[in-house]
């Protein structure tokens, strides 16, 4: 007879060991070696989207189901994580943000002067097949512009995720901007004979998959949808990989005003002294529905992985929620790519260390000064620690090694009985002898002005 009151353990067996409990798969535990690569990458986020004078807004974490079957297409819509909750709604977990901002500045956009420039950094959850770059949740820096219709809109959004890979130390070397139209694309596709809304949309996920999947692939995939005229056409507007090219594309079938806004913003980014990042590419088309305009990817150069970076322009997505109708446009940045380009480039920070100074207490008799010395050091805003239980000094200084402080204190019987304290250089090994009513600003000297002014 089988019952689970009261609950008893199972009996410890040697033979069959307790299951490590685990992370579920795509899901990282950040243990503070990572934790500060992701507090690298979301520090610069926030310093760079507030150049550009971005304000910080943050949404639910779960939402209404329907805001994403409805609006951002069938790929994210497979990957969500959905269920029923416990008052029978079907809600799921955020897969991104866009839906999100736009009912929220739907909600109050009259209130909210335009354009909007706001900017989120939300956790997101798809579930992925896990591979390198791609997991089953991420951090994703957010910025949109809403109610501004004009091309400067687009070049600014571009240029705030160019300004984002200088600030980590990426260069056009590094890393490339794709930039598209899908206005552009939607006109040569028309003069290749795609004139249907509902093929038009099967051109472009066939365009989107290029450089995923195989020719004769896209051409079976093409023609089961009603394209089998269309294909070499398709495929050739795919590979227009030059402005040039572009632009004598559209020529050829008397459509360049159809290239305006993707030309004003191409030029803008240049005035802008970031061409030398730029592509233009309409193999770009993004698999987002709601995508209207100008769409991009940012990659590392050698094209080995996937995008670090998309957006674009979705000018109908607030009307359609049943909002306002203000144009839009925006991208979102993972950290999980960003991180990936940044090791291989070389360009992460060291682990840094996690205390100023490290107070050395030589005596047990020491301690109560050690512990005094420490609170007005931290009053000072420094970052200080000492020896919880009593150790000998060697053992003491390893501890403070191993923490990277770069200063040790030292108090013994001596230096008390002198009114002295030993300041110590961890990196060089130095010492010298400095007076106990000194050491405060001495020491603040060498590590730099606090953050913020003492408290006392
Ligand atoms: P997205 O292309 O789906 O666009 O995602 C943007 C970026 O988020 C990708 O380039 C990638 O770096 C990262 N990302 C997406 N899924 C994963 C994943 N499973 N694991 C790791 N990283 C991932 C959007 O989400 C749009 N809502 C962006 C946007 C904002 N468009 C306009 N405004």
């Amino acid at each position: 007879q089988y019952s689970i009151f009261p609950y008893r353990p199972p009996a410890f067996s040697p033979t069959f060991p307790a299951m490590q409990p685990q992370a579920l798969p795509g899901f990282r535990d950040f243990y503070p070696a990572e934790f500060a690569l992701r507090a690298h990458i979301l520090d610069a986020w926030r310093r760079v989207a507030g150049r550009y004078g971005f304000e910080e807004f943050d949404g639910p974490p779960l939402e209404p189901l329907d805001l994403y079957t409805t609006k951002s297409g069938d790929e994210i819509v497979d990957q969500l994580y959905a269920f029923e909750d416990k008052g029978g709604r079907q809600v799921a977990l955020r897969p991104e943000m866009t839906p999100t901002v736009a009912r929220m500045v739907s909600a109050r956009a009259n209130a909210l002067k335009k354009p909007i420039r706001w900017f989120s950094i939300p956790q997101l959850f798809r579930y992925e097949r896990q591979q390198r770059g791609r997991l089953r949740e991420h951090f994703q820096l957010n910025c949109d512009i809403i109610g501004e219709a004009g091309p400067l809109a687009d070049a600014e959004i571009i240029a705030l995720a160019l300004d984002v890979m200088k600030e980590l130390g990426l260069g056009p070397d590094d890393v490339r901007v794709r930039v598209s139209d899908r206005r552009v694309i939607r006109a040569l596709l028309r003069g290749v004979g795609v004139v249907d809304d509902a093929l038009l949309h099967a051109a472009y996920s066939a365009v989107d998959k290029i450089h995923r999947v195989s020719e004769a692939d896209l051409a079976a995939e093409l023609e089961k949808a009603g394209l089998g005229e269309s294909v070499s056409g398709i495929l050739q507007t795919a590979r227009l990989k030059t402005l040039p090219m572009v632009e004598s594309a559209l020529a050829d079938h008397d459509m360049s005003d159809e290239g305006a806004h993707l030309f004003a913003v191409v030029k803008a980014l240049d005035q802008m002294g970031l061409g030398s990042f730029v592509d233009v590419d309409l193999s770009i088309v993004r698999g987002l529905a709601y995508y209207t305009g100008v769409v991009f990817e940012v990659f590392d150069a050698k094209g080995a992985m996937r995008a670090i970076c998309g957006g674009g322009r979705y000018d109908h997505l607030l009307a359609s929620l049943g909002g306002v109708d203000l144009p839009a446009l925006g991208f979102g940045m993972g950290d999980v790519v960003l991180g990936e380009v940044l090791k291989d480039k070389g360009v992460v920070p060291e682990t840094p260390s996690s205390i100023d100074v490290f107070v050395v207490a030589v005596t047990p008799e020491d301690m109560p000064h050690a512990l005094l010395l420490s609170r007005a050091l931290r009053d000072r805003n420094l970052r200080v620690e000492y020896p919880l239980s009593h150790a000998a000094v060697g053992k003491q200084l390893k501890l403070a090694n191993a923490r990277r402080a770069p200063y040790a204190i030292m108090i013994g019987p001596d230096e008390r009985a002198g009114g002295n304290v030993v300041l110590r250089d961890l990196s060089t090994g130095e010492q010298r002898t400095v007076a106990h009513d000194q050491i405060e600003t001495e020491l603040v000297d060498l590590v730099g002005q606090p953050a913020s002014p003492v408290r006392r």
